[in-house]
């Protein structure tokens, strides 16, 4: 063999030679996997962005967001209207509701209605939605409500109340919903399902464990609704969002001042709404896209756990001194 041929095996110890392969298929996997999730970003970020997806004609006229009295929902529901989507404005405080439906009002020409439920209370308040829905073609769910504990804590001081309305609220409404909505939308062959997770989806979260479980229980529904229907023409996206200014995230200021990495819900929501049709799998904003890849590649589950139990500890603290306890 002459100087400078490739060898695939180079040296003659046999440890030697496993490493240097497992090294090698290691590199490649980095590469490939970095590679796709590259160009899926730019697909959903930059390119979404140049074009301008006509929303009623892709998916229908009406959109159902859940939650839209505040935060991420409200923001949704903002940009839809921009798209020229009619909005069904489902959530539990009456008075947010119409402040949001007002706000819409001027800035769009768009039908807005809204609907105050709350869906802690369980099965029954879906007979009053489905009313609501008749004789509307749903384009667009969005499946966004949902509770998280006031601050981190040990399971055993999980109230009744609050274990409840994350069974109510965060696991049964988006099956609910989605089992209201999905049969129209697969019999006109078109529209759009977007189911709200969460990056605490992809890790368990000690003292936060409800929550990150039954978002976790969102993201696999999701996903294998995505599957189940992929040749529809229904398109079923997932977002797991990292953190964002919202009420949700007020038990701590280090997560609820906007920056780089926490975005306004309003922010989030204008690039989160154009990802749709362009990746039914994302965090929703750029730079969450970063931090998930970061967290994905280079952290293992494990030390995430242990991590997130220490800042939740952390945050447990402030939480008690700011209440003076
Ligand atoms: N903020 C984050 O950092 C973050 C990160 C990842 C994922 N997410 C996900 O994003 C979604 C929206 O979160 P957000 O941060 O926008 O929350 P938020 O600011 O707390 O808003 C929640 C919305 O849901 C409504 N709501 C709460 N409980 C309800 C109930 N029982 N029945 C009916 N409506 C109810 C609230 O209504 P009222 O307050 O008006 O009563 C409000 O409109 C959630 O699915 C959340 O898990 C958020």
């Amino acid at each position: 063999m002459e100087t400078g041929d490739f060898q695939l095996f180079p040296y003659p110890n046999a440890l030697l030679n496993i490493i240097t392969l497992v090294g090698l298929l290691s590199v490649v996997k980095f590469v490939s996997v970095t590679t796709w999730n590259l160009a899926v970003g730019l697909r959903a970020h930059v390119w979404s962005k140049m074009r301008n997806k006509n929303f009623v004609a892709t998916y229908g006229k009406w959109a159902v967001v859940t939650g839209s009295s505040d935060g991420i929902g409200e923001a949704y529901a903002h940009e839809l209207a921009k798209k020229g989507m009619n909005l069904l404005l489902i959530s539990r405080t009456m008075e947010k509701l119409q402040k949001v439906k007002e706000e819409i009002d001027k800035e769009s020409g768009v039908e807005v209605e809204i609907m105050q439920v709350d869906f802690s209370h369980g099965k029954h308040v879906y007979e009053e939605i489905e009313e609501r829905i008749r004789g509307k073609e749903i384009g667009l769910l969005v499946n966004n409500v949902a509770v998280i504990l006031p601050y981190p804590m040990d399971f055993c001081e999980v109230n009744d109340h609050q274990l409840w309305s994350h069974v109510n609220v965060n696991v049964a409404s988006p099956l609910a919903m989605t089992r209201m909505i999905l049969p129209a939308m697969l019999e006109r062959c078109k529209g759009a399902i977007v189911n709200i997770a969460s990056i605490y989806s992809r890790y368990p979260v000690p003292m936060m464990q409800i929550y990150s479980a039954s978002k976790a229980f969102v993201e696999f529904f999701s996903v294998a609704l995505e599957a189940e229907y992929d040749q529809s023409g229904v398109t079923i996206q997932t977002i797991t969002p990292a953190y964002v200014s919202t009420n949700m995230t007020k038990y701590s200021e280090k997560i609820h001042k906007p920056r780089f990495f926490v975005p306004t819900a309003s922010n989030f929501a204008a690039h989160a709404v154009d990802t749709l049709g362009y990746t039914r799998y994302t965090t929703g904003y750029w730079t969450h896209g970063i931090q998930a890849w970061i967290f994905d590649t280079f952290i293992p589950r494990w030390i995430w756990v242990k991590l997130l139990k220490m800042k939740n500890q952390d945050w447990k603290k402030d939480m008690k001194k700011t209440k003076g306890e």
